[in-house]
């Protein structure tokens, strides 16, 4: 048996290396437990003289009471150590910044049209849509281009099956009839949407992509008006002065007819690779709406005349961001599209 004093210093000891209140727990019970060490001195004292055992037994009991409140002591800075920690592990930190929600942005063709709108409402021109499913007639009759007449090729179509009089529009020119016959001019309009080609893809084509349609009429609308719209429009979507040229054209639609060039936006018209060395880059379709589409549309020509345009909304963006493949627009691939 070892004696007070020994055990007082073990026991203060461990009291002091104990790491939490477990281990202080297991220190409790060794010496001050209902077989601990304390316990033992005093199980023991009936072997001693009455003296000695008088004494033994008043320093066990100081050891004893020591022993306690050194347990008692440590018990509290344990104590308050395992709050702290409780309380460290839980505390906010308003200064740490917050967790950012990941959102994603609207597709380059949505934003660029919706910057193309805003550019043509502030000349007062209305946004019109018009359906994805057309009739023969729309797509093609009332644009002047008659069944059998070999123009109609320039527009490889989708046909929809079970119904020779429906297809997937190919432009969205046809929109420029069913407003003449809704709507007294003069008026201006632009016709965003989707349109559909049955042909082979690759880098600038796609079965399906997107147009805009343009068209003024009133009763002395010309191509000056065009030119002056257009260079406006070119200027204010591509942020810098663009020089456009008119070179003659066809289309059923429209007499005379132009395809319109602009300057290479890639080297200002000096000649690249983009604009193949030759200064120009091909934007649109465009020339004085055809008699015989102001008839369809239920408009006299004697009394109205006007303009109208086509582009490929897609190639205009290409353009000006340097995009060489139309197919990146429809890939969902996200290492492109985070880039807008
Ligand atoms: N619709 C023509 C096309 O599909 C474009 C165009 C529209 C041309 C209006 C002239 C006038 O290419």
């Amino acid at each position: 048996m070892s004696s007070c004093s020994e055990i007082k210093k073990q026991a203060l000891k461990k009291v002091k290396g104990a790491k939490n209140l477990k281990e202080l727990d297991r220190v409790y019970k060794r010496y001050l437990g209902g077989k601990g060490e304390v316990f033992l001195v005093l199980k023991n004292l009936k072997d001693f003289s009455e003296n000695k055992r008088k004494e033994i037994g008043k320093e066990i009991n100081l050891v004893k009471k020591d022993i306690e409140e050194a347990i008692k002591e440590k018990q509290e800075a344990l104590k308050e150590i395992a709050i702290n920690e409780i309380i460290e592990k839980d505390k906010l930190d308003i200064t740490i910044p917050g967790k950012k929600i990941k959102k994603g942005h609207l597709h380059p063709i949505t934003l660029t049209l919706r910057k193309i709108q805003e550019i043509f409402q502030n000349m007062g021109f209305s946004i019109i849509e018009g359906p994805e499913v057309e009739t023969e007639w729309y797509n093609f009759d009332a644009l002047n281009i008659p069944k059998d007449h070999p123009a109609r090729d320039a527009w490889d179509t989708f046909w929809l099956q079970g119904n020779e009089k429906l297809l997937l529009r190919t432009h969205t020119s046809p929109v420029q009839i069913r407003y003449m016959e809704k709507n007294q001019p003069p008026f201006r309009i632009i016709v965003p949407g989707r349109v559909f080609r049955h042909e082979a893809t690759d880098a600038s084509h796609e079965i399906n992509f997107y147009h805009l349609e343009g068209l003024m009429i009133d009763k002395q609308i010309s191509m000056a008006n065009f030119k002056a719209v257009m260079e406006h429009f070119l200027k204010s979507f591509f942020g810098k002065k663009i020089k456009m040229r008119l070179r003659p054209s066809f289309f059923p639609f429209t007499e005379p007819s132009f395809e319109i060039d602009i300057s290479c936006v890639a080297c200002g018209g000096k000649g690249c690779s983009v604009c193949k060395k030759t200064g120009w880059l091909e934007t649109m379709g465009a020339g004085m709406v055809h008699p015989n589409v102001l008839k369809a549309g239920g408009l006299n020509p004697k009394d109205w005349q006007g303009f109208a345009f086509g582009m490929g909304v897609d190639r205009l963006i290409m353009m000006k961001h340097k995009i060489n493949d139309i197919r990146l627009f429809y890939n969902n691939d996200l290492r492109f599209l985070k880039q807008f």
